[in-house]
């Protein structure tokens, strides 16, 4: 079981525009192409702030296009809100707010031994990783640049740093990298 932060970037570091939208993405690649379907077959439970959820909310007429439904997921999920937010009907979700550790303990407990997924943004990834419950990062990078935008990972992680694990190209609009989290800086030999 692994605690995953799942997302698609721009080249310099964005998920979003300023203000949220994420059409600069779905031009650049197949999401059927990407390892996401192998990925979300292996999710047992999954979180996200709340400009992700009203992104579900605002796109529900593209979304039921795209999966039949108003709510992509299966899993149960968990939106992280110090809001009121509508539901979505049909979805299996608890709003929730503050310290991510009991959320964690209670993803782990609904998951079994499937993954955890943090699907964004990047304060809320960056929060599980302040509590070291982030394992691994799977980055899809669009080969598009916005200038600014919502930061992919606002935190600076240095040491250790991110250690890489695969690259895996989708065309010439994305590739994908993984990174292990938390793993020992790389050896680079005597100085
Ligand atoms: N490119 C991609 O694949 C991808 C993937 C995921 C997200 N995104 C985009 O990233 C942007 C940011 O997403 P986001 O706002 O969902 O996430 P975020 O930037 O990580 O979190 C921001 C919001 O989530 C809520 N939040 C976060 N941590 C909280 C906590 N501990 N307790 C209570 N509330 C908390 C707060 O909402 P309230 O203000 O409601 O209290 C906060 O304003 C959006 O534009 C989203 O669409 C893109």
């Amino acid at each position: 079981m692994a605690t995953q932060y799942f997302t698609a970037t721009s080249l310099d570091g964005f998920l979003a525009t300023e203000d949220d939208s994420l059409e600069w993405l779905f031009a650049l690649a197949d999401i059927g192409e990407s390892s996401y379907p192998a990925f979300i077959a292996a999710v047992g439970a999954l979180a996200m702030g709340s400009s992700t959820y009203e992104w579900m909310l605002r796109n529900a007429d593209a979304v039921i296009k795209e999966v039949g439904s108003p709510w992509p997921y299966t899993q149960p999920a968990w939106v992280f809100t110090t809001r009121e937010l509508p539901r979505i009907e049909g979805a299996d979700i608890r709003f929730v707010q503050g310290d991510v550790r009991p959320v964690h303990e209670a993803m782990r407990a609904a998951a079994g031994e499937q993954n955890l997924w943090i699907v964004g943004g990047g304060e809320l990834a960056a929060q599980f990783h302040d509590a070291g419950l982030l394992d691994e990062m799977i980055v899809q990078v669009g080969s598009a640049t916005l200038g600014k935008g919502k930061p992919l990972f606002p935190r600076r992680v240095t040491s250790p740093t991110l250690e890489l694990t695969s690259v895996h190209q989708m065309g010439k609009g994305m590739v994908e990298l993984r990174y292990t989290v938390g793993a020992e800086p790389p050896d680079r030999g005597a100085p």
